[in-house]
């Protein structure tokens, strides 16, 4: 798995074959600084040669190659052992809705399946959006075999670089979708004012003091106002448009500040899209690598009460949407649909992405 955080590689093992579902192990494999440059520069413009795009597919292909060798070495697993790869790929471009719908995820699938010698299965998103979904989130259904309780409502928050949860009732339909900006804009502002590529705890955040016209400028974005199926991504929340947004007031603020206000954005679109659930969780878990910064952990409890890792739920909450991919790939080659189309909106079920045989 890697998000659009760019930070790098997620790599899990799982063992499906006792029945249930078991972590083996994982393994993150950090983008090298050039190839995460190289897709922040293709990102952030929305334009590249074409010939930069069929080299970064492969790069991203050879880290991919990396990740999974490193991880059964973690495991101390060999590749014959495998009997598939789940690759999410790198989205460039998510754009599920108007009269050309797609999302676009690199990662050449064919030479991860070469530099394996394992089945690779890959494109998970383009069949949903192709049966008229979002082709994201895709990790509720996961979410919901996983953390689901008989006993009380739960919600999943999963704080990557764009947040998105999941409604797991204890009887009814399975919700899920994605409630604005999380990691993304506050690393992509950390990385333009500090040149650090993320805020280590939130403590850059944490020493500021939020700034309540700017905050409600950026709860304006109308994006907000949809209801779901709904997903984003950096095309939208990126620092193009905080400038679009808010550049006269970003002018003459302190930069710790406006940190603390985006920390404080990311907590109130959380809390916002609770409206769209039909009752209040009991329990929320976090996951993704939100859930190591502090300042916003505790943001969040001031808007939702207490929030709970789902480490302690039995997933470390960097595993989560790897596993989720390693699950999906699973489904794919058991025939068994992945998407949730009250999720995603599609016109039903699916079986989601191509198998690249070994
Ligand atoms: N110790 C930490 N303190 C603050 N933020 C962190 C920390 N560790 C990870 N993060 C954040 O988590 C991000 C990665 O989260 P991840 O769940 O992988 O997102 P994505 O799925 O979008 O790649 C990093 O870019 C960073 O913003
Ligand atoms: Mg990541």
């Amino acid at each position: 798995m890697s998000g659009t955080s760019l930070d790098g590689v997620d790599a899990v093992v799982l063992d499906f074959d006792k029945g249930g579902l078991e972590l083996v192990g994982s393994l993150h494999t950090p983008y090298p600084p050039a190839l995460r440059a190289a897709l922040l520069e293709v990102l952030a413009r929305g334009e590249a040669r074409l010939e930069t795009l069929g080299q970064l597919d492969v790069q991203l292909a050879d880290i991919y190659a990396a990740a999974c060798h490193g991880v059964w070495q973690t495991c101390g697993v060999r590749a014959e052992d495998i009997a598939a790869v789940g690759c999410h790929g790198q989205t460039l471009w998510h754009a599920p809705n108007g009269p050309h719908p797609f999302t676009w995820q690199l990662g050449d699938p064919h030479r991860l399946a070469e530099l394996t010698g394992v089945t690779v299965v890959a494109d998970f998103r383009r069949r949903d959006v192709a049966a008229g979904g979002q082709g994201a989130p895709l990790v509720p259904a996961f979410h919901a075999d996983v953390f689901r309780s008989e006993d009380e409502h739960r919600l999943l928050l999963n704080l990557g670089g764009i947040a998105n949860i999941t409604w797991l009732p204890v009887d009814g339909e399975v919700l899920g979708f994605d409630t604005g900006p999380a990691n993304g804009l506050l690393d992509a502002w950390c990385q333009e004012v500090r040149g650090e590529p993320y805020d280590t705890n939130g403590q850059w955040a944490a020493s500021g003091t939020v700034l309540p016209a700017l905050l409600e400028k950026l709860l304006a974005e109308p994006w907000l106002a949809q209801p779901p199926p709904r997903s984003t991504g950096r095309e939208l929340f990126n620092l193009r448009w905080l400038r679009r947004v808010a550049g006269d007031l970003l002018a003459n603020a302190n930069p710790a500040d406006v940190q603390a206000t985006l920390a404080e954005y990311t907590a109130a679109t959380v809390a916002d899209a609770l409206r769209f659930l039909p009752a209040a969780p009991k329990r929320v878990l976090v996951c993704g690598g939100g859930s190591f910064n502090g300042h916003l952990l505790q943001r969040l409890t001031a808007r939702l009460g207490t929030v709970e890792n789902t480490a302690d739920h039995g997933l470390d909450p960097m595993q989560v949407e790897a596993a989720a991919f390693a699950w999906l790939a699973w489904r794919t080659l058991n025939s068994l649909p992945g998407n949730l189309p009250a999720v995603t909106g599609a016109r039903g079920e699916r079986v989601l992405g191509c198998v690249i045989p070994a």
